[in-house]
């Protein structure tokens, strides 16, 4: 079992991967992303995250058709070389290489870059007891549902929010509306009711989000995707955030209130029963991720 890497195709060690300092993602972060993880060697959404990664390219105008990328086959491929059953898989795809100037051409050749690591695992502790989340201001570009390569600002979101004991911050509108978090989507939970902002261009449209919300609504559970002001999070009877990397995983306090009296409630326990179990027990490698 091994971290590896693919590079335009070809697989190598994850150690000998390297692409050319005039590649336009490490320049300029000219690129779009995706985050996958597989359970027991079977990738999770695979067609969701790549109609998505479609849409991000065209979002940022690559034009490329991801579809003559043999994708799907290079996944799988880099699942069963890697060797481990859960893996975490990241894919860029860039505008390509070409000397560092703003505009670009556009006959580019996009490069696209993958790596297959094993899924680090959600320390149980955490889920039990929950997260605590900080509320912050909006300082990311306006094209937020295109997963674009640029995250310098939630980075810094998610950096600050650490250095100030937050997992991870919920980010507000200049009117105290939720987006999302630095890296996640935010639902909460008022009376009996599973609410989430609607997925306009202020978030990504998360495919856990998707999947989430599927789920609930085939559990009859009732839905609303809809603003949420920063009161009505602060009141609420749970919250929590979504992604690829950590499923399902409540929060015990936002800023200074606690939520739920401090404790993760039931239904973010019970939608988290809607994703795939970890083929590894807990205890056995990599602890907690974001
Ligand atoms: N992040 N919002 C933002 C800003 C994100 O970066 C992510 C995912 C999500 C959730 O999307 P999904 O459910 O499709 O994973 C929402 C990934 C995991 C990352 O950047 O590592």
């Amino acid at each position: 079992m091994a971290d590896i890497a693919c590079i335009n195709g070809s697989f190598m060690d994850l150690a000998d991967a390297v692409v050319p300092i005039e590649d336009r993602g490490y320049q300029f972060a000219d690129g779009v992303y995706e985050v996958i993880v597989a359970h027991g060697g079977v990738p999770f959404l695979l067609d969701e995250h790549l109609a998505r990664l479609q849409r991000s390219a065209d979002g940022i105008g690559l034009g490329l058709d991801c579809a003559t990328l043999g994708l799907d086959d290079l996944i799988r491929d880099g699942i069963a070389r890697c060797g481990y059953q859960d893996v975490m898989i990241y894919m860029q795809i860039t505008r390509g290489i070409a000397s560092r100037e703003h505009a670009y051409a556009a006959n580019m050749t996009p490069n696209l870059v993958m790596t297959f690591k094993r899924k680090p695992i959600i320390a149980p502790a955490l889920r039990e007891t929950g997260i605590d989340l900080e509320t912050v201001a909006d300082t990311r570009w306006v094209h937020c549902s295109i997963k674009s390569i640029a995250l310098l600002a939630n980075i810094m979101i998610k950096n600050a929010a650490k250095q100030r004991g937050f997992f991870d911050a919920i980010i507000l509108t200049a009117d105290y509306e939720v987006l999302e978090t630095s890296c996640a989507n935010v639902f909460i939970v008022s009376g009996g009711t599973l609410i989430t902002p609607p997925a306009d261009t202020r978030i990504l449209h998360g495919i856990t989000r998707g999947h989430l919300l599927e789920s609930a609504r085939n559990a009859n559970i009732p839905c609303e995707e809809r603003s949420i002001s920063k009161t009505e999070l602060l009141s609420a009877d749970e919250v929590f955030i979504t992604s690829s990397s950590i499923d399902v995983l409540p929060a015990r306090r936002v800023d200074d209130q606690p939520i739920g009296g401090g404790k993760p409630g039931p239904l973010g326990k019970r939608l988290l029963e809607c994703f795939p179990k970890s083929a590894m027990p807990a205890n056995t490698h990599g602890s907690v991720t974001a």
